[in-house]
């Protein structure tokens, strides 16, 4: 992705401007050292105290509401008892991924997990299962595998993933990210999962359906949200699991927004209608809307923001099959796009891309989200 260079320019300034004024009030916090720096943001909050929970307006819209933890944020006080007065789904953000779960062949490490789905019921909220089958975050052992030994690899995975949390899992994202970037439509070819031929997919829905019959089971994927090569090839995958009698509940738009291309409220809509029509529930299961390549002062930034989320949200809202949406993270000092890598591929930073600054307070955006679930735009 290309960096626009007079962007560049403004958010070197903001940055060094937001980073001054933060030192100066003391206001930063500092999150597992990610993106020191870039947590606190200037630009108008909202009064937190006037603010209905967004769980209770996403309840009245028929919506969960999610955000996606590592497990030890939750010893923050503060940090648990914004996500339990917030939220009313959760997401593993790392803890359920092969690597970390499955480190070594049929060792599991279920602790970080069962603290979360503990978190989630003691909170009434809804659990969403984050990832079982996806070729990054794989535990090294797994790659390389031949067909048979990984087949059966595969299955132990998610036989024991899935079976230790049944009835307790809601929703599974089973395969994510199996689609090709680019043009193609065909799937990744550099997945180890692709020496067992293109039904892997339909092997790991089956899998998991078995494992806990009463969860719903998700493709999850990026770019997909609206009118793209890509986003035609995850319409087209869906579809031939759906008709092919495979146990394919829904589809999660990971919503990992890049301002500069974008597609439009209209297109995300169709989009999601169109899998209703399939009889598929829709997701939005990783939200972020970086701010950092979006241009003008922070305020309008922020404003930009909200106006972006509030379209995602009522896309959601007008569509009954569209069962929830997560954001990817709590506040602006615990997202994936503080790490200088995936943040790149945003365009320069700072990106507060979450709903609550480093200070847990309330950004426009939460207006946004709020605006969309109490106003549907029909
Ligand atoms: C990200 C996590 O947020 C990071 O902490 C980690 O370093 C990399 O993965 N798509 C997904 C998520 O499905 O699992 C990714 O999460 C973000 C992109």
């Amino acid at each position: 992705m290309t960096l626009p260079s007079f962007r560049i320019q403004f958010a070197t300034v903001a940055a060094v401007v937001v980073a001054a004024a933060a030192a100066v009030a003391g206001c930063i916090i500092h999150d597992g050292g990610a993106g020191a720096g870039s947590s606190s943001v200037g630009g108008n909050l909202l009064p937190a105290s006037s603010l209905k929970p967004l769980r209770q307006a996403g309840a009245a819209a028929h919506k969960r509401i999610g955000t996606a933890v590592m497990s030890a944020r939750l010893s923050n006080p503060k940090v648990k008892a914004l996500v339990a007065r917030e939220f009313d789904s959760l997401s593993p953000e790392n803890e359920m991924k092969w690597e970390a779960i499955e480190p070594q062949p049929g060792h599991f490490n279920f602790d970080a997990g069962d603290r979360l789905v503990a978190f989630a019921a003691e909170n009434g909220m809804r659990m969403r299962g984050h990832t079982l089958v996806w070729h990054s975050q794989l535990a090294f052992w797994v790659k390389g595998l031949k067909a048979d030994a990984l087949r059966a690899a595969m299955t132990r995975h998610i036989q024991s993933v899935v079976g230790r949390w049944k009835g307790k899992i809601a929703q599974w994202d089973v395969v994510n990210e199996a689609l090709a970037d680019g043009p193609t439509g065909e799937l990744r070819p550099d997945s180890p999962f692709a020496v067992l031929g293109p039904t892997f997919i339909d092997e790991a829905f089956r899998l998991a359906h078995a494992a806990d019959p009463d969860a719903q089971l998700f493709y999850n994927d990026y770019e997909i949200e609206g009118d793209s090569p890509k986003g035609e090839a995850a319409y087209r995958l869906c579809k031939r699991l759906k008709e092919a009698g495979v146990p394919i509940h829904g589809v999660g738009f990971q919503m990992h927004v890049d301002p500069r291309s974008w597609p439009s409220a209209d297109q995300i809509r169709r989009n999601v209608e169109r899998y209703a029509a399939l009889g598929l529930l829709i997701e939005f299961t990783e939200v972020d809307v970086p701010v950092g390549s979006i241009s003008g002062s922070i305020d309008e930034k922020l404003q930009r923001q909200r106006e972006i989320t509030r379209d995602i949200v009522g896309a959601c809202v007008a569509v009954e099959k569209c069962s929830g949406i997560t954001f990817w993270g709590v506040t602006d000092g615990d997202s994936w796009l503080n790490d200088a890598h995936w943040g790149a591929l945003r365009g320069r930073g700072p990106h507060y891309p979450l709903l609550f600054n480093g200070d847990m307070q309330p950004k426009p955006i939460v207006a946004g989200v709020l605006e969309a679930l109490e106003k549907p735009s029909k």
